[in-house]
């Protein structure tokens, strides 16, 4: 089964070139509608689109360019959208952030906010491994505490993505990084596939939404991560979300970005090393 988190298979896909007028369309498009900069992409735009403007018939890249900017085959936009994005994760990616979330920030929260139920966001989440991770770690701590209610949201542009996420079922491939206790306390195993269990789900849902939307987000959350995804932004969108995600965040709370990622504006976030990024309290901002 072929899996958001694979790349699409290019290899028996008759590649297409772009022409120079298609390329600088389709980056103006993917940059105006999801704040992508495909600027140093071309190829891999043409390897990801070439099979499905094919699949759809259409006679150049200019047709297809019209369906998905007219907006009139919803399926073809969501197919477009999740072929140009990239959906690489894993359960537990760079664990030291996840150590940091378990040692410093749940015991803050827990010590700032012991009965309000907390909210968590995994903006860019793909398949769910993000998202359901922290849920574990969650599980964990709570071992030897009493904690409210804990909201965990994966938010994510493809909406391939959030079904594999909400599906909650793994491939033994894709859990060979979960730690052994974590795979016979926090999963079952149907078929040598790995499903999430019940409990760790429950406090999971997700929802398709797209961070280059200036309202994309509702609620204030109480850690936000943001991993691997503005990296693929361009300047002013990225500059854009993260003011998005710091407006979102409660005071003293943590935005976890991606090793490659940093926040260029420095009033907004105190750095806490490791990519993680400290909200400043309300009384130091001006
Ligand atoms: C490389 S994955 C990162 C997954 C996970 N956060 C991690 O670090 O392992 C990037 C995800 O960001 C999503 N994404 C890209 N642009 C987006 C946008 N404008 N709004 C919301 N999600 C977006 C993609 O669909 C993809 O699933």
């Amino acid at each position: 089964m072929l899996s958001q988190y694979d790349n699409p298979p290019v290899e028996t896909a008759r590649v297409e070139h772009l022409t120079d007028s298609e390329f600088e369309r389709t980056c103006s498009y993917l940059a105006r509608t999801y704040g992508l900069n495909m600027e140093s992409k071309r190829v891999l735009l043409e390897c990801r689109l070439s099979r499905e403007r094919d699949r759809l018939g259409l006679p150049s890249f200019a047709a297809y360019l019209d369906v998905v900017e007219s907006g009139r085959d919803p399926q073809a936009c969501e197919r477009f959208v999740n072929l140009v994005t990239t959906h690489y994760t894993y359960f537990l990616r760079e664990s030291g952030q996840f150590d940091f979330i378990a040692k410093t920030a749940f015991p803050e929260l827990l010590a700032k906010r012991p009965d309000r139920p907390w909210n968590v966001l995994c903006a860019g989440c793909s398949t769910g491994e993000e998202c359901y991770g922290l849920s574990m770690l969650v599980e964990d701590f709570a071992r030897t505490r009493s904690l409210p209610p804990v909201r965990i949201t994966g938010l994510d542009v493809s909406k391939p993505s959030i079904e594999e996420a909400r599906a909650a079922v793994y491939p033994a491939a894709r859990v060979d990084k979960v730690p052994a206790r974590w795979l016979r306390s926090y999963f079952s195993e149907r078929d040598g596939s790995f499903a999430v269990a019940d409990h760790v789900r429950s406090r999971v849902s997700f929802a398709q939404g797209n961070l280059a939307d200036p309202n994309a987000l509702r609620r204030t959350y109480d850690l936000v991560l943001c991993r691997n995804v503005i990296i693929y932004f361009n300047d002013e969108v990225r500059d854009r979300a993260i003011g998005m995600l710091h407006d979102h965040l409660a005071p003293s709370c943590y935005l976890v970005l991606g090793h490659a990622e940093i926040v260029r504006e420095r009033t907004l976030f105190a750095y806490r090393g490791n990519s993680i990024y400290q909200k400043q309290p309300k009384a130091n901002l001006s």
